[in-house]
């Protein structure tokens, strides 16, 4: 009998139809004039409210742009945590899905910390609901919990230790060592792909990422047949046929690192297509190619886009700036026990992996 925990198929549809939902609501593009006077608009807002716009490489280019042009920052999740607690602004502007901005108020609970879009959900964290994520935690009270960080501010609260993608495989490896036993949630992919170089004792939650489940290990194999120099970059929320293919597998930091470090001039690249805009900054010249992810219950066609990171947008900046609306506020007994887990990651990349 397995230990892990499966999710219903109902909740599985429910997260596919608020994708759907989400893919609807995405604005059409702007002109080029309607781009720049709202990016016009939106410096003078970010200036006068002493805000800063802290945003995620999957976002739209011209909010990462704009995020670094004033005095913000672009990052991968751990690292957007990182600087809204290092940053001195009153007010931080996630550009990103809710949990970013939940992870950034607790952090920095003095701070009024805005979202561009409330409904910016993850799967992950919408296959993870706390109250049957604490039934299964008091079912393996002999285990310690890790959660990934997309998920809530309750279950973060249950977590003994929160992990992105960039500090997942160090973390388990320390924790095993030390002849801890795991519980992982929510991401069946990376907990299984940790499981497999750690050889950890995990149960595994069953969540999974609309967008890195859909690509394909047959076509991609394909794909690096017909490139053979080609170098394939990999998110760890891909499923494990598709990361055994990879040359690198890392956090959205690690794969922009190795695209500009690595000897090569093409690359495959399987995560959001958001991080293609960073990717060409930082290796100017080289090539990079989606994964294919197109088949049978694909989201779409080739998409690789995450509908929920997409709906952060220029006129919802605007809004938010101009309404002061959509602000992240978290039951403080919440807070109080998220904020230590979380503390407890940003302490042990620090202190463990300074390298
Ligand atoms: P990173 O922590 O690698 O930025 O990943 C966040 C995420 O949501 C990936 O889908
Ligand atoms: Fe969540 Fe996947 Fe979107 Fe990342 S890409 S925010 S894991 S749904």
């Amino acid at each position: 009998m397995s230990l892990n925990i499966s999710i219903p198929n109902t909740r599985q549809k429910t997260i596919r139809d608020l994708a759907v939902q989400a893919e609807h609501r995405r604005n059409p593009r702007l002109s080029a004039t309607q781009q720049d006077e709202l990016l016009t608009r939106t410096k003078s807002l970010l200036k006068t409210q002493n805000a800063v716009l802290v945003a995620h490489y999957y976002v739209d280019a011209e909010l990462q742009d704009l995020a670094e042009e004033t005095g913000g920052f672009v990052g991968d999740s751990l690292e957007m945590a990182r600087f809204g607690l290092e940053n001195d602004a009153d007010t931080i502007i996630v550009a990103g899905v809710r949990f970013m901005g939940e992870t950034a108020k607790i952090l920095s609970p003095e701070k009024r910390v805005l979202m561009i879009e409330t409904s910016a959900e993850c799967s992950l964290d919408l296959a993870c609901p706390g109250d049957e994520f604490n039934e299964f935690c008091d079912m393996h009270p002999d285990r310690t919990v890790v959660v990934y960080a997309n998920t809530s501010a309750e279950v973060k609260a249950r977590a003994d230790w929160v992990a992105t993608s960039s500090i997942a495989l160090d973390l388990i490896k320390d924790l095993s060592t030390r002849g801890e036993k795991i519980l992982w949630a929510p991401d069946k992919f990376l907990g299984a792909y940790v499981q497999k170089e750690t050889a950890a004792d995990m149960v595994l939650w069953q969540g999974s990422c609309i967008v890195h489940e859909d690509f394909k290990a047959t076509a991609l194999e394909a794909l690096k047949q017909h490139l053979p120099d080609a170098k394939v970059l990999v998110h760890p929320e891909s499923p494990g046929p598709v990361i055994a293919l990879a040359d690198v597998v890392g956090s959205t930091t690690q794969i922009i690192n190795a695209a500009r470090d690595l000897d090569a001039d093409t690359f495959i690249v399987a995560t959001e297509r958001g991080i293609f805009h960073k990717m060409q900054q930082a290796a100017p010249g080289k090539t990079f190619i989606a994964a294919p992810n197109a088949g049978e219950g694909a989201m779409c066609e080739s998409c690789a886009e995450c509908p929920w990171m997409k709906l952060n947008d220029l006129p919802r900046l605007e809004h938010t700036l101009k309404t002061g609306k959509n602000e992240i506020l978290i039951d403080e007994t919440v807070r109080k026990q998220a904020a230590r887990s979380i503390t407890r990651m940003v302490e042990f990349n620090t202190r463990d992996r300074t390298a």
